[in-house]
């Protein structure tokens, strides 16, 4: 495997606010195992030599050497002669459970397993599929029947769409890989939610974006809940003065916050794109799991201005209203990109599978029947989930979420990474705070799905609990850690 340089900067800025507790050392060497198994520092990746990683800390030579010792020790380094030291994962993590062994919660996925019924769908499905066997198979922009039940669905919630309009691909993380490749030209900047749904920000990574976050603000304990949503002026201020190729919004149950972005709010950064020429993303895969939002919302692109038709791009998917493993998602978009995304797509797969688009197009027609029973499930997670926190950690910030699949909680002290390392050995694997932001903040966040049964989230929570009282009983100092570094 091609190894590559993490420069002692970018992995500064990885580490974000890494100096929570313990030893200086102990710290550094915590929160860089962290983004090993995150993902964020990949596998083969090299790390800076230690005097170019203390110069820029303003740590001792000594600390970086203890935490890179201490990595090497516990199988996240190797070390070879010429080559510095590079980011591996050790076989049996130390100290933890393979996530593939039996008992291990995986919170990390934030998804329900299949729709029931679905079984019987797909053998139905199989019934369909001798009228497309004269084809060739390869299927770049969806079959007619998948290209009109997406079209209708977007026709019956209020965007009219010519199923000329739609791209089908292989779900949505493959449509916001696509639209990053064919959007984004190197070194061009792309606006992306911070929070935001971390596979999305690495997509426009890998397609050479420079990223420009923009908050989405969770509402925050004793605060006006009326300051929580997206920095509607930083939105626009961004979009006006960086001159992004495209933005990456979730304005309905954004992920992992679950917050929904006003109507009017929509109107105002759908008008400030369309006169930039940005093209905003509008990612629906979660819109729809709608528990019991007060208001109610047209899909984003049905506030563009009128006759405004390229600013904003809509990507949907089953795979989290119906199944994960139904790999069918799509893109709404004005016929020139979508000629240019089947034209773009033949680099990178031959197309999505028939016989799993034969399965969708008889279930999209069912939708608000699929809705109504998924949400009910939703709610009742929710709220389990809301009443075991509030029972487990009375001092956590617990907000209000009407819909979607997680919720973002406010720990009150910086120490996700510590809590999701600590959960990882009671058998909990759940991401911490810093994996949903580009630059290690949200240390004071945990995302917590409520998409599992009631044991599931029941057992979590434990784990959670048993997380927390071992952090407890090794306190976090408030003092910053420059301070006892000589
Ligand atoms: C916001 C968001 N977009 C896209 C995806 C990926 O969806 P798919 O499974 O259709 O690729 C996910 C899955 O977690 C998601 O949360």
């Amino acid at each position: 495997m091609v190894d590559s340089q993490l420069s002692a900067r970018a992995l500064e800025s990885l580490l974000g606010d890494w100096r929570g507790g313990g030893n200086a050392y102990v710290a550094l060497f915590d929160r860089i195992r962290v983004l090993a198994l995150d993902g964020r520092i990949p596998t083969d990746s090299r790390l800076p030599a230690e005097r170019e990683l203390s110069a820029r800390l303003g740590l001792s030579r000594t600390t970086v050497s203890a935490a890179y010792r201490q990595l090497r020790e516990a199988g996240f380094l190797v070390s070879q002669r010429g080559s510095g030291s590079l980011i591996t994962l050790p076989v049996t993590p130390t100290g933890l459970v393979s996530v593939a062994s039996a008992g291990i919660l995986d919170f990390g996925k934030a998804t329900m397993s299949a729709l029931p019924g679905l079984a019987d769908v797909a053998a139905l499905a199989v019934s369909d599929l001798p009228r497309h066997l004269e084809s060739s198979g390869f299927d770049p922009v969806g079959i007619p029947e998948l290209r009109l039940a997406i079209a209708d669905r977007y026709t019956a919630r209020g965007l009219p769409t010519d199923p000329q309009q739609i791209m089908v691909t292989i779900g949505a993380q493959h449509a916001i890989s696509l639209l990053a490749h064919v959007l984004v030209g190197r070194g061009d900047r792309a606006l992306i939610e911070s929070p935001t749904y971390p596979h999305a920000y690495e997509a426009l990574r890998e397609a050479g974006a420079r990223l420009v976050p923009v908050s989405v603000t969770p509402a925050m304990l004793g605060e006006d809940e009326s300051v929580a949503g997206w920095d509607e002026d930083g939105l626009i201020q961004a979009i006006q003065r960086s001159n992004p190729a495209l933005g990456y919004l979730m304005p309905d149950f954004h992920n992992p916050t679950g917050l929904s972005m006003p109507a009017a709010q929509r109107e105002r950064v759908l008008a400030a794109a369309t006169r930039q020429g940005t093209v905003l993303i509008a990612d629906e895969t979660i819109a729809e799991l709608n528990i019991d939002r007060p208001e109610s919302f047209l899909p984003f692109a049905a506030y563009a201005p009128a006759g405004s038709t390229g600013s904003v791009v809509s990507v949907g998917s089953v795979g989290k209203t119906v199944w994960g493993g139904l790999r069918v998602g799509w893109i709404r978009a004005e016929r020139p990109l979508i000629r240019k995304l089947v034209a773009a797509r033949s680099a990178r797969d031959l197309g999505t599978p028939i016989i799993d688009q034969l399965i969708v197009a008889r279930l999209l027609g069912d939708m608000p029947a699929i809705l109504a029973e998924r949400t009910e499930v939703l709610r009742a997670g929710r709220d389990h989930l809301t009443q075991a926190l509030a029972t487990q950690f009375p001092d956590w910030h617990v907000p209000e979420v009407h819909g979607g699949i997680t919720t973002w909680v406010n720990l009150g002290s910086p120490v996700s990474s510590q809590l999701s390392l600590a959960a990882r050995s009671q058998g909990l694997v759940i991401p911490a705070g810093p994996r949903f932001g580009i630059d290690g903040a949200f240390e004071r966040f945990l995302r917590i799905p409520f998409c599992y049964g009631f044991d599931e989230i029941d057992r979590g929570v434990a784990a959670l609990g048993r997380a927390w009282e071992s952090l407890l009983r090794h306190p976090v100092p408030e003092t910053d850690y420059l301070a006892d570094v000589v």
